[in-house]
């Protein structure tokens, strides 16, 4: 029987997961907001209306809510706890992956792949710690247990590199090319020079420059021009991607005179990849990636006049359809468990060459 292999992106926005193998072999991906709303007890469930799309986790005493309608239980101070570097070392995130699996819909789970932050990836005893932690059985919601029997953390957009060389049949080339992989998303913009499978390490990085960053400065404009303290983030965040005016105060409201102050957040951030990166002149492949990789498409493209840039389809799910593809092929070849690649402490960037 096959290894049961399944990857999930726990991101400061969105939790990304793949949620079971479609018929053709390919991974089907879901997602949820990257918000867990903690309480004492277990909430009496929907005796009114419509269920609402969550479920509940148990973690250290206390029972958290996550999934796709979290918005109808979160207060607004709980998404702030997935800021700080050790994030993934916090019960919310152990609630968003527990949740993630929870809709997996699995009793055990061979290999478990996970992302994490590339300056989070860089601190290796926050990744043994997470691995240790997620290792082993969890309680789900409603009295549902899995067995996580491996767990493999990964820097995120290391994900996006396998799926990149997959989707454009680009293997071979790939393991002799050096590539720039940028993932911008919610709150940090990753990066990661590869040499090969290989993250180089010094030129790899991420900052604090997210897609939070430029909604924050565009609410500062609204608030500005409307005399207010307008906070909708999200309204703003699909405004942008959909290209509509969002409605404010009863009214379609134009962000376009806000845009100028936004864009400059995607400037500095690719400004400070180009102090690790210089100007790429040895880079074969520059690949976008990320859910918000349609607004700093632009300032990438600026920095890097004479690449062509590569941006990848459903850019928000690049790097957990990657660790899926890896995750597989890893437990094809070897026992999963007594992976040497893995074992050994001294090669931890090493990607597992069966990944590709
Ligand atoms: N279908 C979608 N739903 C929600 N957001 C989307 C969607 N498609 C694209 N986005 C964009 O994706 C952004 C978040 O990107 P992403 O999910 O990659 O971030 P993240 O990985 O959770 O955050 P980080 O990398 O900072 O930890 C949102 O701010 C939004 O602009
Ligand atoms: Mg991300």
């Amino acid at each position: 029987m096959n290894p049961v292999v399944r990857a999930v992106d726990v991101g400061r926005g969105n939790t990304k997961f793949i949620v079971g193998i479609k018929e053709d072999g390919t991974p089907q991906c879901d997602m949820f907001p990257s918000q867990a709303a903690p309480s004492e007890s277990l909430r009496d469930q929907d005796a009114w209306g419509a269920k609402r799309k969550t479920t509940t986790v148990p973690i250290e005493g206390l029972f958290y809510e996550v999934g796709p309608d979290v918005h109808l239980a979160a207060d607004v101070f709980s998404a702030n706890m997935l800021q700080n570097d050790h994030y993934c070392l916090t019960p919310e995130y152990m609630a968003l992956l527990l949740g993630a699996v929870h809709y997996m819909q699995l009793e055990h789970i061979d290999l478990l792949v996970v992302g994490l932050p590339v300056a989070t990836f860089k601190q290796r005893r926050w990744v043994a710690a997470l691995e240790k932690k997620v290792q082993g059985e969890h309680q789900l919601g409603n009295g549902k247990r899995v067995t996580i029997a491996r767990v493999k953390a990964v820097a995120q957009p290391t994900g996006a590199l396998m799926y990149y060389g997959l989707a454009y049949n680009r293997v071979a080339e790939l393991r002799k090319e050096r590539s720039l992989i940028v993932d911008p998303g919610r709150r940090t913009f990753d990066w990661i020079v590869s040499h090969g499978m290989q993250q180089v390490e010094k030129r790899s990085h991420s900052v604090n420059r997210g897609m939070f960053d430029v909604l924050q400065s565009i609410a500062d404009g609204i608030s500005r021009t409307t005399a207010s303290q307008y906070r909708d983030y999200d309204v703003i965040d699909r405004a942008l991607r959909e290209g509509k005016k969002p409605v404010i105060f009863q009214s379609d409201y134009d962000i376009a005179p806000h845009l100028a102050m936004a864009l400059k957040i995607p400037e500095q951030a690719v400004a400070e990849m180009t102090r690790y990166v210089g100007d790429a002149a040895d880079l074969k492949n520059i690949i976008l990636v990320g859910g918000a990789a349609f607004f700093y498409r632009k300032a990438l493209k600026a920095a890097f006049p004479r690449h062509m840039i590569t941006e990848l389809k459903d850019p928000i799910f690049a790097n957990v359809k990657g660790f899926q593809y890896a995750g597989t092929a890893f437990s094809k070849t070897h026992q999963v468990g007594v992976g040497p690649e893995l074992e050994n402490p001294e090669v931890p960037h090493v990607l597992p060459r069966s990944a590709l």
